[in-house]
Formats: structure tokens, sequence, C-alpha cells
């Protein structure tokens, strides 16, 4: 008696852990990464770009042949869970057992590799499908390389470098324009993943990857870092901003410009350029030619800072500049020290980088 109460608490337990495992995953699509998500939630469920289609395609066809062997076990299982349940008078001895029946032996061997088969050839078509894209002549290339604990983003054949927020054309049935990103990593490695754009691809150090997009609508897509990389891996955030061609081609002109030499915040220019932030940050045409932290040359053209981790406006450049620390813990951006005074005249003279 005792014993059958112990493994029925140990059953409850059991099911209500599978409870609270099934609503965490319905509730995980809901929730909003960190702020700004125009669209709402994000899905691999509704892709609005090659090759996220395909791949939805795909992933539909896997979980109805899973949800079907599912459903088909569990069904069993709990036919014969109810059916054989210990009854009051029930003898203690064991049931027949049946063994080595040709038969059940052949069909649970023959039948899942047949649905493995069917499942590796759909997956190995839609694989190569995806990666045999060569890019048209139209095509725009980036290349993406992550960074603890941001994004680098070059388009080489443009000359512009940007971070965090790259920047694509539509694609619409007249002109084929899909983007090809090469993938880097400049220290550990990352993932790069808009799911309502294309798969995951990592970003390996010491190595190149490749993928491409071909969205249809305007807008702006947002991605994560899908590799856990350090401490501020959940605030790796990408955002992919789709524009029509015309638009695409304003803001390539505009990237294009060297930056500005505002005259009104000539104070703050003396101070940025007196201090170490020139030795991690470039600004085109000027001495700050560092590599290690984001291009600042159009910094006022983004909408976040941090990658993505706060809105690109004037009070929270204050607080980054101040203490790095309060806005991403773990940022490798150092505190500089710098008096109320200077923080401001910094902040003036970084808002005139249009
Ligand atoms: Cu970069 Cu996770």
């Amino acid at each position: 008696m005792r014993l059958r109460l112990y493994r029925h608490r140990k059953m409850l337990r059991a099911l209500l852990f599978f409870a609270f495992a099934l609503i965490c995953v319905v509730f995980a699509g809901p929730v909003e990464p960190v702020f700004g998500n125009t669209d709402g939630v994000t899905s691999i469920f509704r892709p609005l770009s090659q090759p996220a289609q395909e791949i939805k395609e795909l992933s539909l066809l896997v979980l109805a042949i899973c949800g079907a062997i599912f459903v088909v076990v569990a069904g069993l299982l709990v036919y014969a869970i109810v059916r054989f349940r210990h009854r009051a008078g029930d003898e203690a001895s064991e049931p027949p057992q049946v063994y080595g029946s040709n038969q059940i032996e052949l069909a649970w061997t023959v039948l899942p590799l047949l649905i493995v088969f069917v499942l590796i050839l759909v997956t190995s078509r839609t694989i190569a499908d995806i990666q045999n894209r060569q890019a048209p002549p139209s095509a725009v290339h980036a290349t993406v390389i992550g960074h603890q604990w941001w994004w680098e983003i070059r388009y080489p054949e443009l000359g512009i470098v940007t971070a965090n927020e790259l920047h694509v054309p539509t694609t619409d049935g007249g002109e084929s324009r899909p983007t090809f990103i090469k993938l880097q990593s400049a220290d550990v490695a990352h993932s790069f993943w808009v799911p309502l754009l294309a798969g995951k691809t990592d970003l390996v150090p010491n190595r190149e990857n490749l993928m491409w997009i071909a969205p249809t609508r305007p807008g702006i897509y947002l991605g994560n870092c899908a590799e856990y990389c350090g401490t501020q891996h959940a605030r790796m955030l990408i955002r992919v901003v789709v524009q029509p061609p015309d638009e695409f081609q304003q803001w390539v002109r505009d990237q294009q410009q060297s930056a500005a030499i505002g005259t009104s915040s000539a104070e703050g220019r003396k101070t940025f350029f007196a201090t170490s932030c020139v030795n991690c940050h470039t600004i085109s045409g000027t001495a700050a030619q560092g590599q290690f932290g984001p291009d600042l040359t159009h910094l006022m053209s983004r909408t976040t800072l941090a990658a993505g981790a706060a809105p690109n406006t004037p009070e929270s450049l204050r607080k980054w500049i101040r203490d790095p620390q309060s806005i991403k813990v773990g940022s490798l951006m150092p505190n500089m020290q710098l008096t109320d005074a200077e923080v401001d005249q910094v902040v003036a003279y970084l808002q005139t980088l249009k």
C-alpha cells in the first residue's frame, strides 16, 4: 500500500513537470526580446523571406511525422496503463512473456528505418537547395563579424562599415536582389539568427560561413545571437532593416559620406580625441581608427546602442558613456571616468555623427 502511494506520487510529479514544460514552451514564443519589437513575436512559422519559407515547409513535414509517431506511441502507452492497471484481486505473478516474434521484430526495425530515410532525403534536399544558391549579379554582399557582444557589419563593395543594424533591399517579383552574407567571428563562436528570414548560421573563429536572405516585405526584423558566447549573449541583438530599393540606395549614399565635422561641438570633439575612445572606435576621415568597438562614423543613423540593449537617445548615450556596465553588465567598453561636463560634451559631439 505504501509502495503504491509512493509510485502514484512519483507519477504525479512527472506529470506536473511535463505540464510545466509544456506551458513554458507555449509561452516562450510571446515573450518580447528586450524592447522595441515593432512586429510582435519573431517566429519560424510565419517566414517572410527565402530561405525561411523553405525551412518552414520542411519543419511542418518533420513535425507532422514526429507528431503522428508521438500520438501513436503515447496513445498505446495510455491505453496500456489504463487497460492493464493494477486491480484488487490481481495475482502477483508475472503475466505471460512473448519472445522472438519475427514479424514484430521486423516491423519495428524496418518502419523506423523507412521513416528516418524519408526525413534524411527531404532534409538534404532542402539543405542542398539553400546552400547551392549562387549570387546573381544584382546581389548585395555583406560581411557580418561577431564580437562579444555586438555585430560588425561591412559592405566591402560599397565601402560601408556599420554595426548591429543590417540594411538590405527588398526582393520583389521583378528584380531578384538577395543579400549574401559572409559570417566571421572576432573572438568566440556566435550564431546569426533572424527567425523570419533564415535559419541559424554560426560565426566560427578562423572560418567563414555563408548564408543568404531574400526578404520581400520592408520592415525591421529582429534576431538574436543564438550560440552562447558569454555574459551578454542574451543582449546581442541584431536588426535587419529591409527597405525598398530606392530607400536602400539612399541609405547607401548617406553611409558613404565621411563623418560630419561639426563646429557646434568642438569641445566634445576635443575630449573624444583626447581620451582612449579613439583606440577602439573608428570615425572615418579622422584620427580615430580603432577596430575593437563599433564604427561610429554614422552612429546617429542607428536606432539602438550596445547591440539593441538601449534605444539610441541622448539620455541612454549619456548613461552608456558614463557607465557602460549600468546598461550592459560585462560590456568590454571601459568606463572612461569622464566628468559630467565631459560626458555632455562627448554626447554632443557624437550627436553630430549623422
Ligand atoms: Cu554572440 Cu551569443
